[in-house]
Formats: structure tokens, sequence, C-alpha cells
């Protein structure tokens, strides 16, 4: 399947899912970029490894949030996406386009859900006092961050830890978890049937 990545972002997770993808035998091709904030330092990293990028900037649709992700769905079709991979990507989605994408849209969160939903998940953590930590891959539904999880990595909380030494540790895993959670669903491990997880 040919895949759109989409970031708000420095894109760090969609440099790991392009250099994962370009190895022999992996199962889906990163066909595409697209951000919603023009100047996303992510798109200089994308076309650097030759993959197309588009832009489809929120801000000029304003309130209208299904204007906003009609675009985007015009932009994934004409470049023939299949499945759909948020990596940092900051808006929340209606329930029109994620239906649209249903069971074909992955997302990754930095906590291991059903834990510490929304963001600011690194904080959220110290101040619950957690030992343990990490991130998610799932489908995405319309509840935010409530989709069926497909793979998580945990790392541990250790003293004197901040926001910062914590995102870090948990970023590294993030960037081994999403390439091989998106290659179950490319090539069909792993599907969402009925709203439910289903392995195969
Ligand atoms: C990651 O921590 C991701 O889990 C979160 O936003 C961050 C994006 O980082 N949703 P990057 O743009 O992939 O570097």
């Amino acid at each position: 399947p040919r895949v759109g990545i989409l970031i708000s972002g420095r894109g760090s997770n969609m440099v790991s899912l392009v250099e994962t993808a370009r190895q022999p035998g992996y199962p889906a091709e990163i066909a595409l970029v697209l951000s919603n904030v023009p100047d996303a330092p992510g798109l200089d990293r994308a076309s650097g490894f030759g993959i197309a990028t588009a832009t489809v900037d929120h801000r000029t649709f304003g309130k209208d949030r299904e204007a906003f992700e009609r675009a985007m769905d015009e932009v994934l079709r004409a470049h023939q996406i299949d499945l759909v991979v948020l990596a940092g990507f900051m808006r929340i989605m209606t329930a029109w386009f994620v239906k649209r994408w249903e069971g074909r849209m992955i997302n990754i969160h930095p906590s291991l859900l059903p834990l510490f939903k929304g963001t600011h998940t690194h904080r959220q953590a110290l101040e619950a006092g957690v030992s343990e930590h990490g991130c998610s891959v799932h489908f995405v539904v319309p509840e935010l961050d409530a989709g069926p999880v497909i793979a998580q990595a945990k790392v541990p909380v250790l003293p004197g830890d901040d926001e910062n030494t914590l995102a870090a540790r948990v970023l590294t895993q993030e960037h081994g978890l999403y390439p091989q959670a998106l290659a179950a669903v490319a090539s069909g491990a792993v599907a969402l049937v009925d709203g439910a997880l289903v392995r195969r």
C-alpha cells in the first residue's frame, strides 16, 4: 500500500518510517508527506528523501474543519494513498474524516494508552508518579486517543526525570515502534474489523 504521513512539526517519526520503509521487503511505500503547517521542518526532511510533499494550511479554512479535511482528502486521493499515518499531526479530526479513513488511519501517542490521553503526556505521567511510561500506536476512531491499540513500547521513569528526559526516552522507542506497527497494518497482520482489532 501507498502511505501518506501527516505531520505538523519536526517529523522525527516520519524520518524513521521513511528510513525503515526503504529497506527491502518492507510492506509499504511512503508516497506522500502532508503538513498542515507550511513551514514544518519535517517537510524539508521529506523532500530531502525525494518524497512528494504537500501543505494544506488549516488556517486558510477558518473554523470550517470539514473544508480543511476535504482539502486534505483530495490531496491524499490525488496521490492514491491507501493508508494514513499521523506522526505528530496536531489537528483533531472530525468524525467525517475518521469514517472516511476508518481502519486505514493510525496514530502514535506518547503514553501507554488508555493512560494520559491528550497533550503534555510526559508531564501527566510525572505528576501521576507512574514507574513505567511509553508510547502506543492505535487505529484512529472519532473519540480522541481512544482507538484499539496495535502496539506499545515501555520505558522506565527514572529518578530525576523531567519532561524532557522522559520525552526523549519515549521518542527513541517511538522510532522503533511506529515502523513495526505500520508494517503489521500494511501487511494485513492487524486490521480493524467492526471497530475491533483483529490479528491474523
Ligand atoms: C511524538 O512524540 C508523537 O508521539 C507526538 O508528537 C511527537 C511528534 O514528534 N504525537 P515528531 O514530529 O515525530 O518528531
